[in-house]
């Protein structure tokens, strides 16, 4: 099964996919989470992505195209993968398009979690993540067990950079004019799921799981 997870910045995408490739088996290819594992390593991608995620700006296509077009390849993809958030641009998707028919390979889905505005910037300025195995939290809705310490893995949690009001509002707005025109685009291709993202976790999962296992 090949997805893709649509949504504005603090949707649950993340929080989801982690249910998704859980139970379908499949890999989570996060560009976000890529590129802040560069920015941590210090790699010329690190270098390059770092002011782009911190204006709350999107980093050039060509860098994260280039990323997808390489990840693809990779041999946990041959059963199916998650893209989560990219495309974030209609020339991504574009590209992505080209990249999957070379490889005999097509999208499957595309499911879209929907979230109002002041909602999103509630659940993102609350965010803490954990350093070594990414898993998300909220230090109201879904806190740890232990302050700052992950329930899963033991690692210290910590706040993303690009997490502060003035930045998200940013995210925001480029989500809006950048990609939101991507439900048109998939929409047009009958790809299109949307899903209500407000209230329980587990019941957005639900609503998720009914989805994908009937295409
Ligand atoms: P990226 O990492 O993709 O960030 P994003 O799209 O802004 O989305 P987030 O990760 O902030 O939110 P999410 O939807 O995953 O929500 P989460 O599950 O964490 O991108 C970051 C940056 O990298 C971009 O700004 C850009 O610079 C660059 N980039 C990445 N991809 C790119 C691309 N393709 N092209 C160009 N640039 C790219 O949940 C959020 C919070 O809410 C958590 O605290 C969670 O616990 C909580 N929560 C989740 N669900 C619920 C619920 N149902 N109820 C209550 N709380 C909830
Ligand atoms: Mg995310």
């Amino acid at each position: 099964m090949n997805l893709i997870l649509l949504g504005p910045p603090g949707a649950g995408k993340g929080t989801q996919a982690g249910k998704i490739i859980s139970k379908y088996k499949i890999p989570q290819i996060s560009t976000g989470d890529i590129l802040r594992a560069a920015v941590r390593e210090g790699t010329e991608l690190g270098k390059e992505a770092k002011s782009y995620m911190n204006a709350g700006k999107l980093v050039p296509d060509s860098v994260v195209i280039g990323i997808i077009r390489d990840r693809l390849k990779h041999s946990d993809c041959a059963n199916g993968y998650l893209l989560d958030g990219f495309p974030r641009t209609i020339a991504q998707a574009e590209e992505l398009d080209k990249i999957l028919l070379a490889m005999g390979n097509k999208i499957n889905a595309v499911v879209s979690v929907e979230v109002p505005d002041q909602e999103i910037v509630n659940r993102v300025s609350g965010r803490r993540m954990c350093k070594d195995c990414g898993a998300v939290y909220h230090v109201t809705f879904t806190p740890p067990k232990t302050a700052n310490i992950c329930d899963k893995c033991g690692g210290e949690l910590y706040q993303r950079d690009d997490d502060k009001e003035a930045t998200i509002k940013a995210r925001l707005q480029i989500y809006k004019e950048q990609t939101e025109p991507l439900k048109k685009y998939y929409n047009s291709k009958n790809l299109l799921k949307e899903v209500e993202g407000t209230g329980d976790i587990n019941k957005i999962f639900n609503k998720i799981e009914s989805i994908l296992d009937n295409i």
